[in-house]
């Protein structure tokens, strides 16, 4: 089948893990999670599933059923982290801080997946994006210009000091693909979309890659490999010279370059707040 074989290729040309190694795979209870989560098992791969529970009401209970469900119905393992339970809930992270709260919530999803992946033994972390995303995501790093982004943008990662391994082996497939996928193969997923969803920009930047692949197809796909292949190399050449060095943080080992680490940062000014409003 098309898609197995994208998948199988995508693990080959990267050799993003063998048959040997643990797999950890992140499930946010959407299409694209649980086809990777279930094509991998279906080829043999050793993979336990991992959720992180935004506490968000409603939506962020729907996904863990979701994902529950889906691991219970394949027998497979599944980890959960709340959020709630480290102070962390989505919600009054968004009352406390003034950046976009996508983004702070993308750094502290990141954050427990390299920590569950380290803590667990894992041996590689695997996430579900797809070639929309990082198709659209590539644009967006290229309108800016952003070395930094450029250098790091890509389907492997290797491990290194403080960070898992990390993988995304659905980059040849497109969102409509992994969405047939689990109709054809009766995957129940989450639909609704985030209630703090992601700003229009990306999704414009989407919308554009795929005007193109429809004027002119297999674009998607090309500008992708293409940067891969003949572009990132010079961009992680540049960024070694400028490559900042990240020490562990003082009080959880998550490398960073400011001491103490975002996520601690953020767990301390929320604690705070709620000190001072039960005085208050
Ligand atoms: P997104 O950034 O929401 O498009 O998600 C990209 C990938 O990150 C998904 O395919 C999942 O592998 C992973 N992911 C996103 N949200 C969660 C979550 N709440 N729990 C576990 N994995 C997640
Ligand atoms: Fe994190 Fe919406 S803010 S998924
Ligand atoms: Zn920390």
């Amino acid at each position: 089948m098309f898609f197995s074989r994208q998948v199988e290729r995508a693990v080959r040309e990267h050799r993003m893990f063998t048959h040997g190694d643990k797999i950890l795979a992140a499930l946010s209870g959407g299409k694209d999670s649980l086809a990777l989560f279930r094509e991998l098992a279906h080829q043999g791969y050793d993979v336990t599933g991992l959720h992180v529970d935004l506490g968000i009401k409603d939506f962020s209970v729907k996904a863990r059923m979701i994902v529950e469900k889906f691991c219970q119905d394949l027998g497979a393992g599944l980890i959960v982290i709340s959020l709630a339970e480290s102070g962390l809930a989505i919600p009054r992270v968004k009352a406390a801080v003034k950046r976009p709260i996508c983004s702070v919530c993308g750094k502290i999803k990141r954050y427990w997946f390299n920590k569950t992946a380290l803590d667990k033994g894992y041996t590689v972390l695997a996430t579900g994006h797809n070639l929309d995303d990082e198709a659209g995501r590539l644009l967006a790093n290229a309108l800016r210009w952003d070395t930094a982004y450029l250098s790091d943008q890509g389907p492997t990662l290797p491990a290194e000091a403080g960070f898992a391994a990390k993988v995304k082996p659905l980059y040849r497939l497109s969102e409509f693909e992994t969405a047939s996928y689990c109709f054809l193969r009766g995957v129940e997923y989450h639909m609704d979309a985030c209630p703090y969803a992601k700003g229009a920009g990306f999704t414009f930047r989407k919308q554009l890659m795929q005007s193109l692949e429809q004027k002119s197809p297999g674009s998607k796909i090309g500008f992708y490999e293409g940067f891969l292949h003949k572009a990132r190399p010079a961009f992680l050449a540049l960024e070694q010279k400028n490559h900042e060095k990240l020490l562990p943080c003082l009080e959880c080992g998550y490398p960073t370059s400011a001491g103490t680490c975002g996520v601690c940062r953020l767990k301390r000014t929320l604690a705070g707040q709620a000190k001072f409003n039960e005085y208050s």
